[in-house]
């Protein structure tokens, strides 16, 4: 574990966009993907907000996917092994960067077929707890093709990254700005962010 949390940091550390191919782990992905089926079956997912006021219209203009929140009070076992394991990633983190994370937040992101969120900082206006945006995508079987891929805009080339099965991105939330592209397929992840009072 230690090990994927090593390659996440480092290439954060080295290109300001960290990456890993398999953070969570074969089996924890698969578990999560089946949970974000169900509820989404449930009808338990909804559409998310862009953190202004504005009417369904304008949001649905920058984007249009689909959002659960994860929360240790649902007593789902794989939500909870989820938080276990990212409670030992910021501690990981705190130790080895001084990052000073004291909380997290994470929900679930469905993105039907025709879905995009429009280029945007993570970070809201009059709020800067979010330090840290993390992805990770939990899509088997994504094909060149299927649209979907993550832009991220570091100075300089945009970079893109397709939200293949395992892969986790990790970024300064007031720092990067990203869009999704728009996705041909359903397109699934968990999506958070670190946070800090300070
Ligand atoms: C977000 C976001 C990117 C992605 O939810 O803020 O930018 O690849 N998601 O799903
Ligand atoms: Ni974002």
């Amino acid at each position: 574990m230690e090990d994927s949390f090593e390659v996440i940091i480092i290439s954060f550390l080295k290109n300001k966009i960290g990456l890993s191919n398999d953070f969570l782990g074969a089996l924890l992905s698969k578990q999560l993907q089946e949970n974000l089926l169900a509820l989404l079956l449930e009808k338990q997912l909804k559409v998310a907000g862009i953190g202004q006021k504005s009417s369904l219209v304008e949001n649905k203009l920058i984007r249009n996917d689909l959002i659960y929140w994860l929360d240790r009070k649902h007593n789902d076992l794989h939500e909870n092994t989820f938080f276990d394991f990212m409670d030992r990633f910021v501690q990981y983190l705190n130790e080895t960067c001084y990052t000073g994370i004291t909380s997290y937040e994470f929900h679930y992101a469905f993105y039907d077929k025709g879905s995009f969120y429009k280029k945007h900082l993570d970070q809201f206006k009059n709020n800067n707890s979010r330090v840290y945006s993390m992805i990770m995508y939990l899509n088997e079987d994504w094909q060149v093709g299927d649209g979907g891929e993550l832009c991220v805009y570091p100075l300089g080339e945009p970079q893109i990254i397709s939200p293949l099965n395992g892969k986790c991105v990790f970024f300064k939330s007031n720092e990067l700005e990203h869009e999704v592209l728009l996705s041909h397929q359903p397109r699934m992840s968990i999506t958070g962010w670190l946070k800090s009072d300070a």
